[in-house]
């Protein structure tokens, strides 16, 4: 007997059918189909026919595709006995649970010796979640090579846009056309990286943020990834991804079971925009997702690096708290022997050199200033120079007879050894426990590589180990926030976030470099988890000047901080700060969480983004240009994502500062703050800018009447 699944949301459908005992076929993933929607119907639409030089059936997409049904993209599961047996199982369903939302599929092929539970979920917001288990039931060891789960694409979608980057230049989108072939994304840092796609996106030619269809997948993992998408001859695409597993890294035991990391499937009909409003519809469902206002903070790194001095961090939280911060970050350089990058790391014990008198009298001061406190760790990472490797240099991830390779002078610790994990835990337990700390920035400051525990690789095991280090701690200690930082953004996926409240997006504070990695990567994360801030006007990593215009606005969309000697400011300055950081906080409300609206500027040198409240009552604007450009005076801009029968009132918003411009008179919004344009207007005419200097922002604000 047949019956038809469908798994719904408001916006998207997942359908497929059973199959007598075999998996069940996936017919449909993508736009809403109706509630009634027929088998028959389905099916009569869709069957292929049957051609010379191919299968005798036609080719069925299994809910987890196979060679073994005639599947001839890249298949779901690979692996083998050693003896290079069981490598083509044919699973019989021996269970299907489903509902409007759930399907819960068990399978087993006690011939290969292996069983699966395969599970899609549709969330609210349209995202579907795929998550894949497999047990060696057989009666010897299963290496598996990989598994992984993959969505239907239509073969109209073929051009992809994904995310790429560097250290300091993380989530660089690139396009290109999917031609006949495979496209695959891997990752291979044992973190996600700072090259990582984030969302693997395919769609419509020339899709863009409001319009066309997108499918996008991401993995929620950390440790080495795959991501693909593939387009065939035979007329099939697919969009796939899993854990990269290295060569024998996964041998199940019989009995042994191996869970995949969640694939999240987004599909929208209206452009990347959609495609985010899923993700972050399913992010700020979470339970643990924060709720109370995201505090502004201040981090000490580029204000004083390592130079830990009380005097100089007291003065420096004085100022920070006339500012309106609300948390003071003691970054790197507070512990063991860490006065520079290259001794001291995993010695996590407050050093009596500079702290002599402990945490405390900067702890006591900051809280006394209104202020709670936050400490940077990096549990992960020891200096060979360290108390910790000294004692015990096998707790080193390392090839046996080989000396790991260093990488900021440092090594990977083995957190699946097991007393090492239980050293490390104690010590952050600890410190937790010694101080009033309201937040961690919890670093990895390097790949790994060859990483090995007791000679196999281990990169699987370190980024289970390291979750499992972060869940006990948020269980021991749940009123702390945490941020996932990795050189800046070299670890940014929604497995570490489902145990961190914020990301540090890269190490680069430059504004002009931030409009962009900001941007991207709210393409997943919502606004409220990405950590940005406002640096000083020279940029340390860049060299490139700005001005506190551009800095700011760069800033107040995100989980806003201060990076920047702040004792050194001018009268004038701690005033633009003040200002900029009140305005946030009057309107984080709104931008941490409404509707992120992002509009296409093909040929102009402008990020356009903005936040619209859920009622479309009220939202703000961000244009930044980057550059000269051809256009004369500042051309003007259609808005998008409002409603379109209401009266807005329009303003600039100035966060502390004017931006410069070359021009004789602004638009009329700027002169005349609160002209009342109808959305209908701002979405089909627009809105006329001003003509901003490069490297120059503005905030548009619009109020319902
Ligand atoms: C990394 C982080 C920085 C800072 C330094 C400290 O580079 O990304 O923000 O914390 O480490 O060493």
């Amino acid at each position: 007997m047949m019956t038809l699944i469908h798994l719904r949301s408001a916006t998207t459908s997942l359908v497929a059918r059973t199959d007598g005992d075999a998996l069940p076929v996936v017919l449909h993933w993508g736009s809403r189909l109706p509630d009634g929607v027929g088998e028959d119907e389905l099916v009569a639409a869709i069957r292929q026919v049957v051609t010379h030089s191919s299968s005798d059936e036609p080719m069925s997409r299994r809910l987890l595709p196979l060679g073994v049904d005639g599947w001839r993209l890249r298949p779901a599961l690979a692996g083998s006995a050693a003896d290079g047996t069981r490598f083509a199982p044919r699973f019989r369903t021996t269970r299907v649970d489903s509902d409007e939302t759930t399907l819960r599929v068990e399978a087993q092929d006690p011939d290969a010796g292996l069983a699966v539970v395969l599970t899609q979920v549709i969330h609210p917001d349209g995202l579907l979640e795929m998550a894949t288990e497999v047990r060696n039931s057989g009666e010897t060891a299963y290496r598996l090579d990989a598994c992984e789960a993959s969505v239907p694409i239509p073969m109209e979608a073929v051009e992809i846009l994904d995310l790429t980057g560097r250290w300091c230049g993380e989530r660089a989108p690139q396009r290109l056309p999917l031609g006949m072939g495979t496209w695959i994304r891997e990752c291979r840092h044992g973190r996600t990286g700072h090259d990582a796609p984030l969302a693997l996106c395919v769609g419509d030619p020339g899709f863009g943020f409001r319009h066309g269809r997108v499918w996008a997948l991401h993995l929620m993992w950390s440790g080495d990834s795959r991501l693909y998408a593939e387009r065939s001859p035979v007329g099939r695409a697919q969009l796939g991804a899993g854990e990269l597993l290295a060569a024998g890294e996964v041998v199940l035991d019989p009995g042994a079971t191996y869970t995949a990391p969640p694939v999240l499937a987004a599909y929208s009909d209206r452009g990347l925009d959609g495609i985010s409003a899923a993700f972050h519809g399913y992010v700020r469902a979470r339970a643990s997702h924060p709720r109370t206002p995201r505090p502004v903070l201040l981090n000490t790194w580029e204000a004083v690096y390592f130079d830990h001095r009380l005097d100089v961090l007291t003065a420096l939280a004085d100022r920070a708290a006339d500012a309106g911060i609300e948390r003071f970050v003691l970054d790197d350089g507070w512990f063991g022997s860490r006065r520079n990058d290259s001794r001291g790391l995993g010695d996590w014990v407050v050093s009596e050199e500079v702290w002599p008198d402990g945490l405390t009298p900067l702890i006591d001061h900051v809280r006394s200033r209104g202020m709670d406190f936050g400490i940077w760790v990096e549990p992960e990472m020891a200096n060979p120079d360290s108390d910790l490797v000294r004692a015990h240099p096998e707790w080193v991830l390392h090839v046996p007879g080989r000396e790991p390779m260093l990488w900021r002078r440092q090594r990977v610790i083995d957190l699946a050894d097991s007393d090492c994990f239980a050293h490390i835990l104690e010590r952050l337990d600890t410190l937790l426990s010694d101080y009033a700390i309201a937040f961690v920035k919890w670093d990895h400051n390097r790949d790994l590589v060859d990483a090995a525990h007791d000679g196999r690789p281990a990169v699987r095991a370190q980024t289970l180990a390291a979750y499992a280090l972060f869940d006990e701690l948020r269980r021991r200690h749940p009123g702390v926030d945490f941020e996932t930082c990795a050189s800046g953004g070299g670890r940014v996926d929604l497995g570490i976030l489902a145990r961190t409240d914020r990301l540090w997006a890269s190490d680069t504070i430059d504004a002009l470099e931030r409009q962009r990695i900001n941007l991207w990567t709210s393409l997943v994360v919502p606004p409220e988890l990405i950590g940005s801030h406002i640096g000083g006007p020279h940029t340390h990593t860049t060299g490139r000047n700005a001005s506190f215009a551009m800095r700011a606005a760069s800033a107040v969309f995100w989980h806003m901080g201060v990076e920047w000697n702040v004792s050194s400011l001018t009268d004038g300055e701690l005033v633009m700060l003040r200002t900029a950081i009140e305005w946030h906080k009057a309107h984080r409300s709104l931008l941490h969480s409404g509707d992120v609206v992002r509009i296409d500027t093909p040929d102009r040198p402008l990020i356009v983004h903005g936040v619209v409240a859920g009622d479309r009552s009220e939202a703000v604007f961000s244009v930044a240009r980057l550059r000269t450009e051809v256009v004369e005076g500042g051309g003007h801009l259609r808005l998008d994502g409002l409603d379109p029968a209401a009266s807005y009132a329009v303003s600039p918003a100035f966060l502390g500062e004017v931006p410069s411009t070359q021009q004789l008179s602004w638009p009329e919004w700027v002169a005349h703050p609160g002209t009342r344009i109808s959305g209908a207007v701002l979405m089909t005419m627009g809105l006329a800018l001003p003509n901003l200097h490069p490297e120059q922002a503005i905030l548009i604000h619009l109020r319902r009447d």
